[in-house]
């Protein structure tokens, strides 16, 4: 586990007309990686991008480590186009339809860092069986399908949770974060802050990810 705490801008909320500035931004904010969602309309009521907008972030900043999100009820049928377009972490729901503990593996196998992240709905007790196979727990602290959402308080007694169980392991959190719900849940026990309308919608996003930084 990474002890200084990660700080990830979702390109959700980037301006879709100025995508390669925008990644541009991201990247010379001091964030730690991008964060990339990637929704199927299915797993979750909307559409996002797919694999062509993490090999554009690659191409336009190869440096900038690029976290994908899954967002899909078969991300198990995606996982080489996203390892081909560049992903490094690959993140799967433990909702998916799919065989969690072979699609960690495959991922694993791929030479990328798996994940696994469960919804706001969904009882921690789902990720158990997975703790001792990944190395990064994601607490949905939305219901996932939008940016902009109002962070959902009552999810980080999951992040303690895990926390307890597994002292070393990474636990994001994803959803509504700013200036103070970053501060909870960090108090809760994550370690890495995905922040997507808060940090883009800023003028200045080097500021507010250095006093993001600061307030931990
Ligand atoms: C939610 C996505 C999030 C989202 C976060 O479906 O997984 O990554 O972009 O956006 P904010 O920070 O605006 O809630
Ligand atoms: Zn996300």
């Amino acid at each position: 586990m990474n002890n200084r705490v990660s700080i990830l801008p979702s390109l959700l909320a980037a301006d879709f007309g100025n995508l390669e500035a925008e990644i541009k931004r991201a990247e010379a904010s001091g964030a730690d990686a991008l964060h990339l969602d990637v929704m199927d309309a299915h797993f979750v009521p909307n559409l996002s991008f797919g694999p062509d907008v993490v090999a554009l972030s690659r191409r336009v900043a190869p440096g900038f480590y690029r976290h994908v999100h899954l967002m899909m009820t078969r991300p198990d049928l995606y996982l080489e186009p996203f390892a081909k377009a560049g992903a490094q972490t690959i993140q799967i729901h433990v909702e998916a339809d799919c065989d969690i503990h072979t699609e960690l593996k495959r991922i694993a196998g791929m030479g990328l860092r798996p994940a696994l992240v469960l919804n706001p709905e969904t009882p921690v007790e789902a990720v158990y069986p997975y703790l001792g196979e990944t190395p990064e727990i994601l607490v949905m602290t939305v219901h996932p399908g939008y940016g902009g959402q109002k962070f959902i308080a009552e999810c980080l007694s999951k992040v303690t949770d895990i926390r307890r169980r597994v002292p070393g392991i990474d636990i994001m959190i994803d959803g509504g974060a700013n200036g103070e719900t970053s501060v909870q849940a960090v108090k809760a026990g994550a370690n890495m802050i995905v922040a997507g309308s808060y940090l883009f919608k800023q003028e200045d996003m080097r500021a507010a990810v250095a006093a993001m930084r600061a307030s931990f």
